[in-house]
């Protein structure tokens, strides 16, 4: 009889284990059934009861039964610890290539991206890269430039004048003559930089925008190395042929001085808001070095002379990226950072 009990006790208890659905519920079923007052503990003080020759016997089952519910439990609890493991992997889990939330790709600006394009290309043709000052002394900026005080040339760049006779620089052009009192000869060297000007803003005219100047003093330069230069320089801005004009310009730190335009390629010439309707933009104003400004940077006009340029830097932005409006490349539009089109963000 006992041993009937017993083996029913067995059965029922796997199931009631096999069944369970929480961890807890193993617990009760293990205190119920093994613990010191459980189920089996009672069947052993009963064993004083059975006869002697059939106690071994049933010892012997009773021990098997606990061994085997005691294994059972231990198993079902793996069980849940795997499946709780396996839910925390889940619910945890994290694709470290992917790009962090809140962290958005960006690009450089078109601006630092045409600079450091020219950049190259001029490194490329001996030129060294120099940085001036974007505050300036009214020597570099106007009076080695051969253009003093009373000189009607100073109204043509409305100045921003800071305390102590110091100003922000108007022009690129004062790092020519930085260039000209540092560097030996012969020189080659190209000034990119921020700009200032008191004048009022519309679709072409800032107040704040970048210039790229450059210079080559040498023996025997000629109009023909300046063109071959600005050339080459569209060539590779452009890719493809543009159309341009030379004419004649006025600047006191050059003799010949030029104004080379660019067909405004906004409208393709018909004429608009950035050309002002004249189809033309002013981009490379350039010309043969003036012998009084390298005269004053102690130069001798009489074996060296030299090519300078004025390049427009953000007009040419303007152009190549076919932006209507100079006000938009530093209005702050996160668009201009926006990774290309095609590149993943
Ligand atoms: C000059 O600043 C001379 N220093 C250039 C130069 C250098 C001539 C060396 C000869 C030799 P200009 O004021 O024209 O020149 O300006 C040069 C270029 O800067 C212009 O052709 C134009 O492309 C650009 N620019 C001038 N004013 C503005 C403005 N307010 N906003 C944006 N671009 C401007």
């Amino acid at each position: 009889m006992l041993e009937n009990d017993l083996a029913g006790l067995q059965a029922g208890t796997l199931k009631r284990i096999a069944a369970a659905a929480l961890p807890a519920d193993l617990e009760a079923i293990r205190v119920e059934v093994l613990g010191r007052k459980g189920t089996l503990a009672a069947v052993s003080k009963d064993m004083g009861k059975i006869a002697s020759e059939e106690r071994a016997r049933i010892g012997k089952l009773l021990n098997e039964a606990k061994n085997s519910l005691e294994a059972a439990l231990a198993a079902r609890q793996d069980q849940f610890a795997a499946t709780a493991l396996a839910e925390r992997l889940e619910s945890e889990w994290v694709d470290l290539t992917l790009p962090a939330p809140g962290i958005r790709p960006g690009n450089l600006h078109p601006l630092t991206r045409l600079q450091q394009e020219i950049e190259d290309l001029f490194r490329s043709l001996g030129f060294t890269i120099l940085d001036g000052f974007e505050v300036e002394d009214e020597y570099h900026n106007f009076d080695a430039l051969n253009i003093p005080a009373d000189h009607p040339a100073r109204d043509m760049q409305d100045t921003f004048w800071l305390e102590g006779g110091k100003l922000l620089r108007t022009h690129t052009s004062p790092v020519q003559v930085r260039g000209m009192e540092t560097l030996p000869l012969p020189l080659r060297m190209i000034a990119p930089g921020r700009v200032f000007r008191n004048e009022s803003v519309d679709a072409s005219h800032e107040h704040t925008f970048y210039q790229l100047e450059g210079m080559m003093i040498d023996r025997n330069v000629s109009v023909g190395n300046l063109i071959y230069f600005m050339k080459t320089l569209l060539g590779e801005v452009f890719g493809r042929e543009v159309t341009v004009r030379l004419r004649p310009g006025f600047f006191p730190f050059v003799e010949p001085g030029f104004e080379l335009d660019i067909q405004c390629l906004i409208c393709g010439g018909s004429g608009c808001a950035v050309c002002k309707q004249s189809g033309w933009v002013e981009l490379l104003p350039c010309g043969l070095v003036n012998p009084k400004v390298l005269e004053k940077s102690g130069i001798d006009p009489t074996e060296w002379g030299g090519f300078a340029f004025g390049l427009g830097l953000t007009r040419l932005v303007m152009m190549r990226y076919g932006i209507a409006d100079i006000r938009l490349l530093m209005s702050g539009d996160l668009r201009f950072l926006a990774p290309a089109a095609g590149v993943a963000a």
